[in-house]
């Protein structure tokens, strides 16, 4: 698995310290509203967000949505599907979408504008990667954890064809994987 990847982008160390601080960050400006609905975006979220939950200290409610993917392919069709809908009704609540990584944020404006047409009492975004290079739509990113360069990564929960989602850290994935 790990002789797939080309570099190390984000050490495990430095994944943990960073969702350690977005966690402080959040609880910090949800725990005075009494209400927080962590919102994850299957599967990508899934290693981030059960970290992220564990590093906000207070109550909160946890749901997942998922959209179609990108399958083997390592471009957005730009094509987004809802797949599985949230079990919780959102009318009223404090939502908190929690997002792998935003690349041409088409994934993120779908599910936005279908989550504002039910009522929460707010809306906002965490993802814990960013490809600004790649950007097509104008989504507001509330909490980010980082800013990365436009390669195709791999690992802490994002995968190739459904590989590579175990890895610990944020790895570039070789060139020659998906080249062929
Ligand atoms: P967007 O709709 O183009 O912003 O794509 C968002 C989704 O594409 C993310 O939630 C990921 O699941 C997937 N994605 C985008 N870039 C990468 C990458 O570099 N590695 C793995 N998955 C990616
Ligand atoms: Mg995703």
């Amino acid at each position: 698995m790990d002789r797939d990847i080309d570099k190390i982008l984000i050490s495990s160390e430095e994944l943990q310290a960073k969702v350690r601080a977005i966690g402080a960050q959040i609880a910090n400006d949800y725990a005075p509203l009494g209400d927080l609905l962590l919102v994850g975006v299957l599967k990508g979220c899934m290693m981030f967000m059960v970290d992220l939950a564990r590093a906000i200290p207070m109550p909160l409610a946890i749901d997942f949505i998922a959209t179609s993917s990108y399958g083997h392919s390592t471009a957005s069709s730009g094509v987004v599907r809802l797949l599985k809908d949230l079990d919780t009704d959102i009318a009223g609540r404090h939502v908190l979408i929690v997002e792998d990584i935003i690349d041409s944020g088409l994934t993120l404006e779908y599910l936005r504008s279908q989550l504002l047409r039910r009522n929460p009492a707010s809306l906002r975004i965490c993802s814990l990667l960013n490809k600004p290079d790649r950007r097509v739509t104008n989504v507001p990113v509330d909490y980010l954890g980082f800013d990365i360069p436009n390669e195709f990564v791999v690992g802490y929960g994002l995968d190739y064809g459904e590989h590579y989602r175990n890895l610990p850290y944020i790895g570039v994935l070789k060139q020659e994987i998906y080249a062929e």
